[in-house]
């Protein structure tokens, strides 16, 4: 069974291996310690799904200072189980969350170029593309989503 519920600080390494197990098609390696960082000072929502007790997805949000756009973060699925529907539950449980934020009109997140096409079944568009975003070769997609 799988079930979404909050980070907590025991599951940071299941989360880092999530990382890991997406590197480097998906992640720069690279980004890691930026992901560690994110982890370790955890200011902001962030959820993860459990199989069967074991981590297998995790994904969260921020409020931007304006109030009214709330952008995705280190959103991922481990790799090995793709496909099975894990990153559209992610994905509806981070823009359930983004919806009841008071003041929330449009969602934001940057990917890599493997993506923007699950993110586009939401309705997510592309807004800019910035070569070599991430690091040389990889590319960083700006996408947005009126709620
Ligand atoms: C993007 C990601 C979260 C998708 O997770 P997933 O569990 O494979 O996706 P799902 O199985 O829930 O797929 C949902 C739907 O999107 C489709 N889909 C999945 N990945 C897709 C892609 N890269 N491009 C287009 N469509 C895609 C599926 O076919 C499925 O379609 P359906 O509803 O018609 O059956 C996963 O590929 C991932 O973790 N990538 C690495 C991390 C990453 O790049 N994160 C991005 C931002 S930080």
């Amino acid at each position: 069974m799988d079930i979404a519920r909050p980070y907590v600080a025991a599951d940071r390494q299941a989360c880092l291996a999530l990382f890991d197990s997406n590197a480097p098609r998906f992640f720069d390696p690279s980004e890691r310690a930026g992901f560690e960082q994110f982890l370790d000072e955890m200011r902001w929502p962030y959820q993860v799904i459990e199989r069967d007790g074991r981590v297998v997805a995790c994904g969260g949000h921020a409020v931007e200072p304006d109030g009214r756009t709330v952008s995705l973060c280190w959103g991922m699925v481990e790799q090995a189980l793709h496909g099975q529907g894990l990153g559209r539950m992610l994905t509806e449980a981070r823009l359930a969350a983004a919806r009841a934020e008071p003041g929330a009109v449009e969602v934001r997140l940057d990917t890599g170029r493997h993506t923007t096409g699950f993110y586009e079944r939401f309705g997510f568009v592309i807004e800019r593309v910035v070569e070599d975003g991430y690091a040389p070769g990889s590319d960083r997609h700006d996408m947005r989503l009126g709620l």
